[in-house]
């Protein structure tokens, strides 16, 4: 990928099978995967192109129960989505904004960031998720099935009408 950032984005998820589940009492609902863990590590942290920046886009849940490893890693920015912060709540975290199409539009439009952006991932969580899913910029989802059935909380909305599977 080269050239300037393009408008769209990608979603990252991991949900079970069984019942769609994707998050139970503020984390997931089965147990640790260290494989999966390190997948998305990867596949959200890594740009493309040497010298460009992954945004994270995180509803402030799912960031409060972020890692630190998550939260600190070089080549990526954090975004977080909250009615209620107005300011970053750590330095961790580059800006703040109140739905998830006001992050978008500044991303599309600042020119600080028009030629650094490689890839920006949507992370949850629930509202965000369905947000992204029925929105026109989101490119691809990145699905991990968890198999079977976890009691949970949150779940994933309805995908599968919208998106042609295209590898596995
Ligand atoms: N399986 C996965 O791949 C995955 C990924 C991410 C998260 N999760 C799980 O999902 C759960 C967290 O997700 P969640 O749905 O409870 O919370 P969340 O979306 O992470 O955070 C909810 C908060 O984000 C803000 N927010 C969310 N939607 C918004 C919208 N449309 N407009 C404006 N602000 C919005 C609000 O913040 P304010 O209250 O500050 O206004 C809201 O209270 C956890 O259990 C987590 O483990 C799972």
């Amino acid at each position: 990928m080269t050239g300037a950032y393009d408008g769209t984005f990608n979603i990252c998820v991991a949900m079970c099978d069984g019942n769609r589940g994707i998050g139970l009492a503020g984390h997931h609902p089965w147990p640790s995967l260290p494989s999966d863990f390190r997948y998305y590590m990867t596949l959200t942290g890594t740009p493309n192109e040497k010298g460009k920046v992954s945004v994270n886009i995180k509803g402030r849940v799912t960031w409060e129960g972020s890692s630190e490893l998550e939260r600190h890693r070089p080549g990526v920015i954090n975004i977080l989505i909250s009615r209620k912060l107005k300011e970053p709540p750590d330095e961790a975290v580059e800006s703040v904004f109140p739905t998830l199409q006001d992050a978008v539009d500044y991303l599309s439009t600042s020119a600080a960031f028009l030629s650094m952006i490689d890839t920006v991932w949507i992370m949850g969580g629930e509202d965000i998720y369905r947000e992204a899913i029925n929105h026109p910029a989101c490119k691809r989802i990145y699905l991990t099935r968890i198999y079977g059935s976890f009691p949970s909380d949150r779940f994933l909305a309805g995908f599968e009408n919208k998106f042609q599977q295209i590898d596995q």
